[in-house]
């Protein structure tokens, strides 16, 4: 297996061309025009696993309402999250709140301004540590996410699997014996650039390419084959059945627990099986206590297959109107589920499918 040894790289003419190439070609980014440590974050945090295109009506809409760390950290949970709405892996929306909170109180609103500190606070790991240092604060220290890896192994026709336990330091010593000590944040954001926009992963428009030149995959025809990555993640598949209860303009809802998906988003009543179109078995305390008043549920035959980055959900909905049944309502309200009326829902941070769902279902029939 081939594995590049990082040493004696500088002025290699992979860091001479890319450099090049940024300075003639980078992409116009509202966080690139200064040096504004939250807004850096903001975005760095807002572009994990997110591409620029979707990011940036998100990062506009954050920095409109919070233009600073300290307006970000007296903000509510839940302001955050539904700001957030639609932008997946929700962890990252309550790390953001938590790390601004840290910041502003702890640090008097002012981030770290190296790798190594970074690093301590919450939803800041080695990339986006990295990140942040090198734009903001000129630490020489390389980037390493997905785009990197692509970019390196093709380049150098490195062979480490990126899967591996010791794939990220070897791109790490890799990247940092190539990377312009004076200009880190450039080289750094060459790279995304560049893998975001030419060495692509399926197809790399390598006739384009100003490194082709030196690029051992296009020498050799294994764009395909590089990175390697042997082990792929594994998709669980889930059945999620929805039942949105309404009771006059009230719809019962609970925030989702900790320990799963959507932790802190707002749901109607869920019931979890392990089979798909499997209506008739479904069992629910809640469910009990609507077939005892005789009503039933009709449910939406068409499911929604809804991909997660590793869960694929089959989602089915339905409607129950309770009527005037105030009895039951009150006895529904238990556990985490509250009535909610539908004009508050619209604020609530929810999944987005459940949004949907209530803008053109429910909120149309209510209408009526
Ligand atoms: N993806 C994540 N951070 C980025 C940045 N600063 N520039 C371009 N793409 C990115
Ligand atoms: Fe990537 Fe192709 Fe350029 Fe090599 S030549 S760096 S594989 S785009």
């Amino acid at each position: 297996m081939l594995k590049i040894k990082a040493d004696n790289l500088t002025n290699h003419p992979f860091t001479t061309v890319i450099l090049n190439w940024y300075a003639q070609n980078k992409r116009s980014l509202p966080w690139r025009e200064q040096r504004n440590p939250y807004l850096i974050w903001l975005s760095e945090i807002i572009l994990q696993q997110t591409r620029i295109a979707q990011g940036l009506p998100y990062y506009q809409r954050f920095v409109r309402a919070y233009p600073d760390v300290h307006r970000l950290a007296a903000a509510s949970a839940d302001e955050v999250l539904r700001l957030w709405q639609g932008l997946g892996y929700y962890s990252r929306a309550r790390n953001l709140h938590k790390c601004a909170q840290i910041v502003a109180v702890q640090h008097h609103g002012h981030f770290p301004d190296n790798m190594a500190a970074l690093r301590t606070l919450p939803g800041i790991g080695p990339y986006t540590a990295a990140a942040i240092a090198s734009l903001a604060f000129n630490e020489a220290v390389p980037a390493i996410d997905g785009n990197v890896y692509r970019v390196l192994a093709r380049y150098f026709g490195d062979e480490t699997d990126i899967t591996s336990a010791g794939a990220f330091k070897h791109f790490y010593q890799l990247s940092l014996a190539v990377l312009d000590k004076g200009r880190p944040g450039d080289y750094n954001q060459a790279l995304m650039d560049f893998g975001a926009l030419f060495c692509t992963p399926r197809q790399p428009d390598c006739r384009q390419c100003v490194l082709q030149s030196g690029c051992v995959a296009f020498a050799t025809n294994r764009q395909q084959v590089l990175p390697v990555k042997s082990k792929k993640a594994k998709i669980r598949e889930r059945n999620f059945y929805y039942v949105f209860m309404l009771y006059k303009d009230k719809v019962l809802m609970r925030q989702r627990p900790a320990g799963d998906i959507w932790q802190g988003l707002y749901e109607p009543v869920l019931i979890e099986h392990d089979r798909s179109q499997a209506f008739g078995q479904l069992q629910h305390p809640l469910l009990d206590m609507l077939h005892q008043q005789g009503l039933k549920i009709t449910w939406q035959e068409k499911n929604i297959r809804h991909l997660l980055s590793h869960q694929l959900l089959n989602v089915n909905f339905a409607l129950v109107s309770l009527g005037g049944q105030e009895t039951l309502a009150t006895r529904m309200a238990t556990g985490a589920y509250h009535w909610y009326a539908l004009s508050a829902v619209e604020a609530l941070p929810k999944p987005v499918l459940i949004a949907n769902y209530l803008d053109t279902r429910v909120n149309s029939i209510n209408l009526q």
